[in-house]
This record gives C-alpha cells, structure tokens and sequence, in this order.
C-alpha cells in the first residue's frame, strides 16, 4: 500500500511539473516581454490575439491600370484622343471634356464646387457642352427633359504635342462677356505649331458664377474658385501630359481676361501661374464689377418671382434651389435684357463682386493692384486690347445715341458714361471727353453722327485702356510688362454675325486679336495669306512670352513698358510693317486719377510728357494735359486704411440692405394694401349680390303676397258686386212690391172714389140738393191728385238717387282698378330695370320677348362674374390677348398689319375682342 502510494506521489508530482512547464512555454510563446511584466505586476490588458498565419487572406494586388492613356494618379486613367490633329505633321493628342470639379445640385449651383472623384477609367474622347448659359436654353431643356446634368459643367480640354515633356502651358479662360462661350473656343491649330500645351476651361457663367448675397450661401464669384479648382488640376496634373506646372500662363479674352487678371490680384490664386496675358480685359473694367451686388440679386429674385427676402434669405435660397437651370438662365436673360437699357449700375449677374464671402476679391480690384504692386506680387504679363473693343458695348445702346436729337455734346457723353463708369467717376470723364477727345468742330455741329468716333473712344479709354494703366502703373517697373493695341482689320471680325449699328467700321472689335489665335469660329477659321501672317507673328509672341516671358527676343520689336503708357506694340496693316512700335497707350490722353485713394503714388503721371503716336488723334496738344484736381487725402496707414475700407463698405451694405428691407416691406405693404382692396371688392361685391337676392327675395314674396291679396280683393270685389246685384235685385222686389202696393192702394182707393162717385150720385141723385158736398168732393179729389203726383216725385228723385249712388260706386271701383294697374305696371318696369324679370301668374305675365328669361339673367350673371375674374387671372389674360390676336396667320408673322377693314366692322368678333382687351388696358 505504501510503496505505490509513494509512487503515485512522485507521479503526481512529475505530472503537476510537466503541466506546468507546458503552461509556461505557451505563455512565452504568446506574450512579449513587457506583456510578460505586466502580466507579473497584474496589470495586463488583454490585447486582440494576431491572426493565425493559415488565416492571414492573401493580398489581391490592385488590378493592372488599363493599358494606352494617360495615368493621372488621383484623377484616373484618361483615355484621350491620340493624334487628334497633325499640325506641321506633328501628332496632337487631345484630352476634351475631362471634370475637374463636381457641381452640386439645388444651391450648389452658385456654392463651389466639390472635388472630381477618381474614376478608374476617364473617357475624355468628346468635348463637353458649354456651362449653362441663355442664348443655349433650349439644349438645356431639351437635355434636363432628358435627365441630363447640365450643371456638372466644370471640364477642361487638354492638347499636347504628342510625347511632349515638361512643355510650357498656356491655360485658356473664355470670354466674352461672362454671360456665353465655352472652352471650345480654343483650338490648338495655330499654338500648336509650337511647343506648348495648351488647356481651355469651362467655367460657370452669368448667375451660376456671379449671383451673389455675400454670404456662404451665395458667395459671388464663384467662377473664379471654379478657375482656381482648374489651376489646381493643372497645377497637381499637367505633367502626365508633357507639361511643366513651373511655366504656367494664363491666358483670358474679354471677360475672361476680367477673370485673369482677377485670379492674379487674389490671395487666393496667384500662387497657381506665372504670367498672365491680358486681351480686352482687366480686372479694373468697370463693366464687369458689379457695384450693387445685393440689388441685382433682388432684382433677380423678383424677375424669378422668388421671396426678395430682407435679412432672412433662406426663403430666396429655398425658391433659387428649386428653379430648375434652365429656367434661372432664362430669368438672367430678362434681367440683362430689361436692365441693360437702364445703364451700368443697374445691370449685374455676370460681374464680379468685391466681398465675395469666399475671399478671392476682399476688396476692390484697384485696391488689390495697390498692395500686390506694394508686396511685389504681380506677375509677367503681356497687356493689350483691340483698337475698338468698346464698339462691341456701344453698339449695345447706340440707339439711345441715335434717338438724342440734341446739340449739346454732354447729353451724348451721359449716355456714354451711364452705360461705362460708376457715376461718381462721371463728371472726371465728362471733362476729359470735352478737353481731350473731341475737336472743336464737334462740339460746334453736335450731331449722333459726328460724334459716334469720339464716343467710342471715350468708352475705349474708360473700359480698356484707363484700366490698363491703372493696373500697371505701380508695377511696370518692377515687372516685365508688355503692352499692345491691335489695331488690324482682317477679313474676319470675331462678332462679324453682331453686324454693326455704328455710322462708321470699325478696324478691330473686341475679340478680334481671338481671330488670329484660334480658328474660332469656324466662319472665321480659313484665314487668308495676309491674315495668317498676322496670326503667325501673333501666335509666335504669344508662345514666346509662355516660353521666355519675352513675346519676342528682339527688344527692338516689341520692349517692355517704360512708363505706364508703353512703349506698346500696335498690330496695323501698314504696308511696311503690320507691327509698329508706339509711346502712348492711352492714344496720348493721360488718364484721370480716379483710383488715388488706392496708390501710395498719385503723381506718377508726371513721367509721361512726350508722345511719338503714328497714328492721326483728334487730340489737340494747345491744351496740354492737366491732371483733374485730387481732393487732399492723408493716407492713413496701410492696413488700418483698409480695414477702414472694409468698415465702410460693410456699412454701406448694411445700408443698401436696410434701404432694400425698407423698400421691400413698403412694397409688401402696398401689395398687402391691394390684397385688400381686391379682397373689401369682393366681399363687397358679395354682398351686393346677396343683398339682390335677397331684395329679388323679397320682391318675389312681396309680389306672391300681393298677388294673393291682389285674389282676395278681386274676390271681394266679386263677392260684393255679388252682394250688390242681391241687394239691387231686393231692392227692384221691394220697389216693385212698393209699387205693386202703392198700385193696389191707388185701385183701392180709385174703388173708394168711385164707390163714394157712386154714393154721391146716389145721394145726388137722391138728393140734388146738396151742391157743397160735390164741392169739398172736387177738393177732396184734387188734393188726392197732389199727393199722389208728389208721392210719384218723391219716388222718382229716390231711384234718381240711387242709380247716382250705384254709378259713383261704379266709377270708384273702376278708379281703383286703374290705379291697381298702375302700380303693378310701376313695379313691372321697376323689376324690367333692375334686369330682374320673371314669370309671374298666367293672368298678368308680362310679354316673354320683352324680358330675358331667369335663365338668361343667371347666363349673364355667370358671364359677368367669369370675366371680372378673368381680369385678375393673368393666365387667362394672356389667353385672351392671344385670341384677340387677329388669326393665325397673322399671329405667325408678328410684323404683319391686321386688315384693318375687318377688325374694325363693328359685328367682328376679333374686334370686340380687342375692344375688351382696351378696356381692360385702361383699367
Ligand atoms: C467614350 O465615350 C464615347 C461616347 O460616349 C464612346 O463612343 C467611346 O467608346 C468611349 N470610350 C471609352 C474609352 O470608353
Ligand atoms: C500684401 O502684404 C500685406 C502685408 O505685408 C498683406 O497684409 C496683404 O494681404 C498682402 N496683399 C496681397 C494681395 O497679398
Ligand atoms: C449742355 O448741357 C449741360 C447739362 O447737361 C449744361 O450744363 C450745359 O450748359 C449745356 N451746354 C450748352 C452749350 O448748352
Ligand atoms: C508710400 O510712400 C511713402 C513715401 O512717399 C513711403 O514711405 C511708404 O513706404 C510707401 N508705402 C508703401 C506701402 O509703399
Ligand atoms: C508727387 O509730386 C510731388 C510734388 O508735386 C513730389 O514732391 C513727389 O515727389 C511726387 N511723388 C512721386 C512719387 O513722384
């Protein structure tokens, strides 16, 4: 017992061992040292235990990026279009329609937009359409009826040499006028004959890149952060295409240039580019800054029919999301269309604003030129514009011109100035223009015609080249910049389909240099020998400047700018040479100060004092140039100045907007005030028609009473003529009862006559002696007689009386019949007034053609009230306005006359038609 006991211990206790080191070794296997430590000290914290390495899922490499395109690492393999051309027989890959950024639905289409995702494969074989915009709303409608995003419209077109490395890049922005065009404009005909890559961007246009409250729902300006999005693309991926992002130039035309030059001035983008080239635009314009921002989105708002909100916008914001895009293009149409006439400060939508809320414009674009010259942060640029880029505007309300009639020379330049400058500039130009544009037989023989030249210079120097010299007046020295005019009329213009109201041709209009660059349009792509050498000497500068930031390595053909005012380059067609070089870009008319309060130098102008222009000016040099009188202005310090400024146009906002709330409200409560008038009508028109009823009630029972009273009389009557023939005809019994009485009585008494006759014969003839007795007799006798005849008297002079009792009696009844009927014939024609006619018992029933049935009188109510209705229905208005038109085939040629014979027979329906239409006109 005791030795296996003894065994079975030390078994035991070998067993407990083995257990135990087993334990321990698969501690050591599982835990680290530290573990271990903590584990020992009681303070481990379970960690996830490492998959077995039987589980462990075997890496699934990325799939093989497809082959052929280009990989652009974050935005996709981009398949393109491989020798889209040969030019100089040179194979140029295009990449079109490839999306930098996403536009968002609803708000977003005036919000920035967001990022483009990564696709694993971009096709970017096809062009996309242009950024929403009026004159293509019938494509927008047609693709939104489709289900077509027509927002998503931010892409750009990319064209490359094909196996190009490391090329300079000319970045594209489209004019013209920031309401139309497309990246499709640029085409790589020309520019690729050189090397250099060449992208053209599609941004968002009119009240998708510019409508703005200044706040984060409404930005304003959002085209220029579409712009920066494209920069940035081309920044982060343009050397998958062969260019350098080092070498970047930024090209813009028109209102693209706006925007250039803009993306320059702005702390936001400047960093993106290199150079700039400037063509017709600035971003000192004054046409393309909108003034009163907050205005034209009320304006705006209205013609959308949304809540013009004072300061709760959300309402507007609500309305705007909903409006679909086509519909806000239309809306922006009217708006250009209805404010254009009106002059500049009325006319925004497609303009940039300064305050955006987004940050690319904090203040005014002068301002901006100021401290960028200041921080030395302007770029390279080339400068210039057509020779009549204004023309373009001009031609935009030369009627009003035309339509003056006047002979003084200050009502033509107010339109000018109405339509090209802020009004507190205008009395700066107006001086100008009378010392320095126009010649004194001008302004002796003031005509529209006369004077058309020197209006459309003014406006050039406004618009374009004033501009111009601001912008670089601070920094020409610091900065290369290369100036130019292009005066060059070729055969084709840019607008040439615009046609020109203009009493005179102009040599180059705006966009025409864009001619020369691109084969755009196609009407103006084939150009001739003389052209095409232009467009080679143009196109070759233009290279050279996106390659050396020199347009040509003879600086004896094209310098830089020495002072503000050139030298420049002028594009001609003199025969010798179609480059001149010339001294004074202002066609030797120093420009007005009128940015002082944003330059530390006011005086710098002083430099300029000879000029060597080429060209004939109306300029007269016996009135030398004195610069306009600058109010003393002590400049406070920098920074303090600007937020200064900042402070004052933010109080200035605040006060248009109460302004605006004022306005609003006023116009709430007048409509308030119709609401209600129309409303008190109604109501009282209501209960003018109850009150009829209810008098046509009324007069019903009146005249149902009254006919039954009108029975009863008359039964009465009846009933007593009745009576009275029973009375009568007892009357005629007693009479004759009387009579026959009275007859008796007379025989009777004739009997007793004749018996006491007889007695007294008898007693005569028995006794002849008693004569007295025959006497009294005789007395007797006579006597009788008298009584009897006055007895008859008396009976004659009663019936006598009584058929005069019964005739008066007659004649009352009669009389009171008349005047029965002539009361009811009186409240018959009251009731035939009061158009209230009705049928009444079949006795007395007025003649039915006489009066409309209640039927008729019901028809005619209905019709009256469905017309009075219809006055406030504009729908049906506008209905009726096109029935009133005279027939079809007329309505199909509006400018056809209507046969006025016809429409003017008096039984023409159309015509009582038009006559209504009048007279709801003079409502
Ligand atoms: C690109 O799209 C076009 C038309 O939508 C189509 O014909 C073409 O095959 C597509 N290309 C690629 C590479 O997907
Ligand atoms: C210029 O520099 C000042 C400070 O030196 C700065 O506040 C300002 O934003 C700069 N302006 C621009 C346009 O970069
Ligand atoms: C022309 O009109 C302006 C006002 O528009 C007036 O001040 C000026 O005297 C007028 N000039 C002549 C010559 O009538
Ligand atoms: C403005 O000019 C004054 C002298 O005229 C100079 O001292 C100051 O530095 C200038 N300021 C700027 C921002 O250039
Ligand atoms: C501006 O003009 C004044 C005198 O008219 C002169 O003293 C000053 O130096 C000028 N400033 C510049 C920047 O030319």
């Amino acid at each position: 017992m005791e030795l296996p006991t003894a065994k079975s211990q030390l078994l035991w206790q070998l067993l407990l061992l083995l257990v135990l080191g087993a334990c321990h070794a698969q501690f050591d296997e599982v835990h680290e040292d530290s573990e271990r430590e903590a584990w020992l000290h009681g303070v481990f914290t379970p960690q996830p235990l490492r998959a077995a390495p039987w589980e462990v899922d075997a890496v699934t490499p990325p799939p093989p990026p497809p082959s052929g395109g280009v990989h652009v690492p974050g935005v996709g393999q981009v398949f393109g279009l491989r020798g889209y051309q040969f030019i100089k027989n040179r194979p140029i890959d295009a990449f079109l329609g490839i999306r930098y950024a996403q536009v968002s639905s609803g708000l977003g289409r005036f919000q920035p937009a967001r990022a483009a995702p990564y696709q694993p494969i971009v096709n970017a074989t096809q062009s996309s359409p242009n950024c929403a915009q009026f004159p293509e709303v019938q494509r927008l409608q047609v693709a939104e009826a489709r289900g077509e995003n027509v927002d998503d419209c931010l892409t750009l077109d990319v064209y490359a040499p094909a196996g190009a490395r490391e090329l300079p890049v000319l970045v594209f922005v489209h004019g013209e006028m920031l309401f139309d065009g497309g990246a499709e404009e640029a085409q790589p005909d020309y520019l690729l004959e050189h090397d250099v890559i060449l992208v053209s961007v599609n941004y968002r246009l009119a009240p998708f890149g510019f409508l703005a409250a200044l706040t984060q729902e409404l930005p304003g300006n959002v085209a220029l952060s579409d712009l920066q999005q494209a920069l940035e693309w081309v920044q982060r991926n343009i050397r998958y295409f062969g260019g350098s992002s080092n070498q970047i130039t930024v090209i813009g035309q028109a209102g693209g240039a706006t925007l250039a030059h803009a993306l320059s001035l702005s702390p936001k983008t400047q960093h993106l580019f290199q150079q700039l080239i400037l063509q017709s635009g600035t971003a000192l314009n004054p046409y393309l800054i909108d003034e009163r921002p907050l205005e034209t989105l009320a304006t705006f708002a209205q013609l959308a029919r949304c809540p013009s909100a004072g300061r709760n916008l959300s309402p507007l914001y609500e309305c705007l999301s909903r409006l679909r895009t086509s519909e806000l293009a239309s809306i922006f149409e009217q708006l250009l269309l209805q404010n254009e006439p009106r002059g500049l400060s009325a006319l925004g939508g497609f303009k940039l604003v300064v305050g955006d809320s987004l940050g690319y414009l904090p203040e005014h674009p002068a301002a901006l030129v100021a401290s960028n010259s200041a921080n030395n942060t302007l770029k390279p640029a080339v400068i210039g514009a057509t020779k009549d880029a204004s023309a373009f505007i001009v031609s935009r309300f030369y009627d009003q011109i035309q339509r003056l009639q006047s002979q003084n020379i200050s009502d033509y330049i107010n339109v000018v100035l109405r339509h090209t400058a802020p009004p507190q500039q205008h009395k700066i130009w107006h001086d100008l223009a009378i010392r320095e544009i126009f010649t004194p037989e001008q302004l002796r023989y003031v005509n529209a015609r006369s004077v058309s030249q020197g209006l459309v210079e003014l406006s050039n120097l406004i618009l374009y080249r004033a501009p111009v010299v601001y912008s670089i007046r601070s920094s020409y020295k610091k900065n290369p910049t290369y100036l130019y005019t292009f005066d060059y009329r070729g055969e084709f213009h840019r607008f040439a389909h615009f046609g020109n109201p203009l009493p005179f041709g102009v040599d180059a209009s705006l966009s025409d240099d864009s001619v020369y660059l691109f084969p755009y349009p196609k009407d103006a792509s084939n150009l001739n020998p003389q052209d095409k050498s232009l467009a080679r000497a143009l196109v070759a500068m233009w290279v050279s400047f996106a390659q050396n930031g020199i347009p040509n390595q003879n600086s004896n053909v094209w310098p830089k700018a020495t002072s503000e005012y050139g030298p420049f380059l002028r594009f001609t067609n003199s025969r010798l040479s179609i480059l001149e070089l010339d001294q004074h870009f202002g066609e030797s008319i120093n420009v007005p100060n009128i940015y002082a309060q944003y330059f530390n130098t006011t005086n710098s102008t002083s430099t300029t004092t000879t000029t060597t222009t080429t060209t004939r000016r109306p300029y007269y040099p016996e009135q030398p140039y004195r610069p306009p009188q600058q109010p003393q202005y002590r400049q406070p310090a920098f920074n303090d100045y600007y937020a200064g400024e900042q402070e004052v146009r933010r109080q200035q906002l605040l006060r248009e907007q109460q302004e605006r709330d004022l306005k609003l409200s006023e116009q709430q409560e007048r409509e308030q005030q119709q609401q209600e008038e129309l409303l008190r009508e109604e109501e009282e028109r209501q209960r003018e028609q109850q009150q009829r009823e209810t008098e046509l009630q009324r007069e019903l029972q009146q005249r149902a009473q009254f006919e039954r009273e009108q029975r009863q009389r008359e039964q009465q009557q009846r009933e007593y003529e009745a009576r009275q023939h029973v009375d009568e005809d007892e009357q005629d019994e007693r009479e004759l009862q009387q009579r026959e009485y009275e007859l008796r009585l007379q025989q009777e008494r004739q009997q007793e006559r004749e018996q006491q006759e007889r007695e007294q014969t008898d007693r005569e003839q028995q006794a002849h002696l008693l004569p007295m007795d025959s006497e009294e007799q005789r007395l007797q006798q006579e006597r009788e007689e008298q009584e009897r005849a006055q007895e008859e008297r008396e009976q004659e002079s009663r019936e006598q009386h009584e058929r005069e009792q019964q005739q008066r009696e007659q004649l009352e009844r009669e009389q009171q019949e008349r005047e029965q009927q002539e009361r009811e014939q009186q409240e018959r024609e009251q009731q035939g007034r009061g158009e209230q006619t009705y049928a009444t018992n079949e006795e007395n029933a007025p003649d039915p053609s006489a009066y409309p049935s209640y039927e008729d009188y019901v028809k005619a109510y209905t019709l009256w009230v469905e017309e009075l209705s219809s006055l406030y229905n504009p729908e049906s208005f506008a209905s009726a306005e096109q029935e009133a038109s005279p027939d079809d085939e007329l309505a199909n040629d509006r400018y056809a006359q209507p046969d006025e014979n016809q429409l003017y027979s008096d039984n023409n329906p159309q015509r009582i038609k038009l006559m209504r239409r009048y007279q709801r006109f003079s409502f």
